[in-house]
């Protein structure tokens, strides 16, 4: 065979440099793509409870933000979504506000922000906030007045329901250990409902006056500069009020039957023309509908309402005991066919509702925890829509041992649902074992930046542990190693960056029955780039008429790649992407 006796040779990667390919030509060629800097954003997601602390308390700040800032923007990101950092009691880490114009006190002070944006408007780095208004916290000013009495001006900013009524037909509640999401509260004889903690009570924006107040917030945020809204839980916004008995089961799927509900559409275009269409801002909205067709609904740009979807297929894939590569594949191919022409997506594979994704997509052991980061980053950055990455996986920060038991948990929702199991005789072994390989509370553990006690997070006890790893997953060592992972995502965001292709290009799944590999192709006119990803901890074979053609090596995760004129032998979680020169 042809094959059989051609060489094997090897090719040093010399990571052909993403600056000098920079296609002049492609972007000139390119005018039929509607341009968008937040097409081209690369996003860093900031917990900031776990990023830096500056005063010791063990919790992260804007201070400790605004001292790594050279950091960031040394990765090659473009954006920063911090998840919420208005006043909060915490019950659930920021996501229910007391006060949405002030900083919560953990987390320093409004001067403190006004430096860090403007710190960040001077490196370049843009500013996304999230904005948390499906639910308030009940310590809101609103809240207190709302439950004060039945005839309070602010009565109706929530959903009540009078005791007379009898029991309130039975609402499932996300985070509550008894399930239910209606509260009975004395002091009005009356329930309130919280889809989330009983203390987050949803807003009711039937009610135009909240409307017009979180219009004002959002205003409030704009007129200061940010760049961006993350709308947290928005589907669930739009509820049926009318508060119809549900069938037995409908938890199961219960977005079907209390979010998304008429109504979401108009609220959104109203915050588009009040808000949103008299700023520069970038809009994604947690959550994309049920269907493709709800989530072009929210993001067609002739629909005037948000700029992407930020949906979920994804992140359910992986379960304790693996996944599927086919489905992985198919989901994304389908979201990206999806979008091809209209509307736009983000891409992800981790948040701080999710565990850490080399733990839940790869392989986090000590052989395969490089590679098998680099592979997943060299993925989320080569994909077309926005992408969004997870602070630490950079690192390749895994999901952390020293949380075994519930007691080890800060969680809300892994503390709630271990008491929901328990109370429901559920198998709580196999909850936890749920919990280690899934819980929000691993992709919550602090930044690791040095191998000095607690990785340089904090002087004081962090609010969560440290993953033990840290005395050789940090920054400081990552930055002095060439091979590293962070390495490898400085170079996919300098790739990214300057190949339009990366961005813009048509996406095409092939040879989508192979098992290990996932491969694709990205064009935008006469450019083409393959990229070729093993998920898996064997070597894989991947054959092609035309491999040749494919003579640039732009990324490769390992020093060399065995090839012959018609196959590439990829290591174990192995990631290159090839050019044609
Ligand atoms: C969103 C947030 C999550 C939070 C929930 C309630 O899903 O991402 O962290 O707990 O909303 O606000």
């Amino acid at each position: 065979m042809y094959k059989s006796v051609l060489l094997m040779f090897i090719l040093l990667a010399t990571y052909s440099c993403a600056e000098s390919k920079k296609d002049n030509n492609t972007t000139t060629e390119t005018t039929n793509i509607d341009k968008k800097w937040w097409k081209e954003a690369i996003v860093y997601q900031i917990y900031p409870r776990s990023f830096q602390d500056t005063d010791g308390d063990g919790i992260g700040d804007l201070k400790g933000i605004i001292n790594r800032l050279d950091y960031i923007k040394s990765l090659g990101v473009t954006a920063v979504w911090l998840n919420p950092i208005y006043s909060s009691p915490n019950d659930d880490n920021g996501y229910d506000v007391s006060d949405y114009r002030n900083i919560m006190s953990d987390f320093g002070t409004m001067e403190d922000f006004d430096k860090m944006l403007s710190e960040m408007h001077a490196r370049d780095i843009k500013l996304v906030m999230d904005i948390v208004v499906n639910h308030s916290s009940d310590e809101h000013e609103w809240f207190k007045e709302s439950r004060s009495s039945r005839d309070n001006p602010y009565r109706d900013y929530y959903h009540w329901w009078p005791a007379e009524k009898g029991e309130p037909p039975y609402r499932y509640s996300l985070f509550d250990a008894e399930g239910n999401a209606w509260k009975y509260d004395e002091q009005t004889d009356s329930y309130y409902l919280h889809y989330f903690s009983q203390k987050q009570p949803d807003l009711n924006w039937e009610n135009p006056k909240v409307r017009q107040e979180v219009n004002d917030i959002l205003k409030f945020w704009a007129e200061k500069g940010v760049d961006g809204f993350r709308l947290d839980a928005f589907q669930f916004a739009a509820k049926d009020t009318t508060f119809p008995k549900f069938p037995d089961g409908f938890e199961k799927n219960f977005i079907q039957y209390y979010a998304m509900q008429d109504g979401l559409h108009k609220y959104l275009k109203e915050m588009n023309s009040e808000v949103f269409s008299n700023y520069d801002v970038m809009t994604v909205a947690e959550g994309a509908g049920r269907t493709l067709e709800e989530a072009h609904e929210l993001v067609d740009a002739d629909r005037n309402e948000i700029n992407m979807a930020y949906a979920f297929d994804a992140v359910d894939i992986p379960k304790a005991d693996g996944y599927d590569l086919a489905t992985f594949k198919e989901t994304f191919s389908k979201w990206d066919s999806a979008f091809a022409k209209k509307g736009w997506i983000s891409i992800f594979l981790s948040n701080h509702d999710q565990a850490r994704m080399v733990s839940r997509y790869a392989n986090d052991s000590l052989a395969y925890r490089a590679p098998s980061a680099k592979m997943l980053n060299t993925f989320i950055l080569s994909m077309r829509g926005t992408p969004y990455c997870y602070f630490g996986d950079e690192l390749g920060m895994t999901n952390n041992p020293k949380l075994k038991n519930i007691e080890d948990y800060k969680d809300i929702a892994a503390i709630n649902g271990f008491k929901k199991a328990k109370t429901n005789n559920e198998d709580l072994d196999e909850y936890m074992r749920n919990l280690r390989f899934g819980s929000r509370d691993h992709g919550r553990t602090p930044m690791q930046w040095d191998a000095s006690e607690n990785a340089g997070f904090t002087i004081g006890t962090p609010w969560l542990p440290l993953n033990p790893n840290y005395k050789s997953v940090n920054v400081n060592a990552e930055e002095q190693n060439e091979e590293s992972v962070l390495n490898h995502f400085k170079k996919m965001t300098a790739l990214r960056t300057n190949n339009d292709v990366l961005v813009y290009g048509d996406y095409k799944l092939i040879q989508k029955e192979h098992k290990q590999i996932y491969a694709f192709t990205r064009t935008l006119d006469k450019d083409e780039v393959l990229i070729l990803l093993n998920f898996s901890k064997n070597e894989a074979s991947f054959a092609l008429d035309n491999l040749a053609a494919y003579s640039e090596i732009k990324i490769n995760n390992y020093l060399e790649l065995a090839h012959t004129e018609l196959e590439i032998t990829l290591k174990p979680y192995q990631a290159v992407i090839l050019g044609k020169d």
